[in-house]
């Protein structure tokens, strides 16, 4: 094993869809450790490493499980706190945690907006702030958060979810800037339409008329996002900091 692969990792909504492919790419390439953090897991957290244990199929990895609520600082604390008793410290955060509550701004519920701001923008606060600590301590570390094109394109019935994450961008570049003398690094990447539980819930018309303004004529998979994630984790990256990546099937170009 070399000191690529010896690196530990927390990943937000870690158990489904984009998160959990990220876990998969992060133990497959480049951690040993990584603690997931979910608000909810299918069965059980234990079913759930259980699962990840088999899937990963090496036993040179270690996953875990923690039950924790992105929107609550003390719950972004108490993760960080389970990582470095379980791991020894963290040298990577995926914040990955994220939530639609769709519907046109006439419409839309003021517990709507502020549900989706909070999970989506706030958590990015919780995590990165709780994590510098034993970060700046070790002089190494590597954050992505997930913002999404829309934060940067905007899309009709998702003025929330938009501007949660357009501030995960702002908030990326900002933070960039004043981690980087301490070799943290930290870039986000903006994905477009993916398949996963999120998607899931939009309709066959509604697909159709989405793949028209995707060059390549189709949504991406969870797999496509993690392998970009990886690429920010792995030494390839050290010198790439305060970037967003589009992977959208050429939406933003
Ligand atoms: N699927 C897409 O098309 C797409 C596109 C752009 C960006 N994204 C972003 O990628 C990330 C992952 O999305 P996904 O498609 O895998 O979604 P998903 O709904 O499949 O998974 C999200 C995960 O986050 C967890 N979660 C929700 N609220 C939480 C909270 N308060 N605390 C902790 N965990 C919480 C869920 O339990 C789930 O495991 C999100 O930030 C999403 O906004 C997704």
């Amino acid at each position: 094993m070399d000191s690529n692969t010896k690196r530990r990792a927390i990943v937000t909504g870690g158990s489904r869809g984009i998160g959990k492919a990220i876990v998969k790419e992060l133990a497959a390439k480049f951690c040993n450790g990584i603690v997931l953090s979910d608000i909810a897991f299918v069965n059980s957290s234990d079913e759930c490493v259980e699962e990840f244990n088999k899937e990963i199929n090496n036993p040179n990895v270690k996953v875990f499980a923690y039950k924790a609520d992105a929107s609550s600082l003390a719950d972004a604390e108490a993760t960080i706190n389970y990582a470095v008793e379980k791991l020894g410290g963290v040298d990577i955060l995926i914040n990955n945690a994220g939530i639609t509550k769709d519907n046109l701004l006439l419409r839309m519920p003021e517990e709507d907006f502020d549900k989706v701001i909070t999970v989506n923008l706030r958590s990015v606060f919780n995590y990165s702030k709780s994590v510098l600590k034993p970060m700046i301590g070790q002089k190494y570390g590597r954050i992505v958060n997930l913002a999404s094109v829309v934060g940067v394109i905007g899309n009709a019935g998702q003025s929330n979810y938009s501007a949660s994450k357009a501030g995960v961008i702002g908030f990326t570049k900002s933070l960039a800037k004043e981690v980087a003398s301490r070799n943290i690094t930290v870039n986000a990447v903006a994905p477009g339409f993916i398949e996963t539980p999120m998607t899931d819930k939009l309709n066959d018309a509604q697909r159709e008329a989405l793949y028209k303004n995707i060059p390549l004529g189709r949504f991406g998979k969870a797999e496509d996002v993690a392998k970009v994630v990886g690429f920010l984790v792995s030494p390839e990256a050290d010198y790439i900091t305060g970037q967003v990546i589009n992977i959208d099937g050429g939406m933003v170009m």
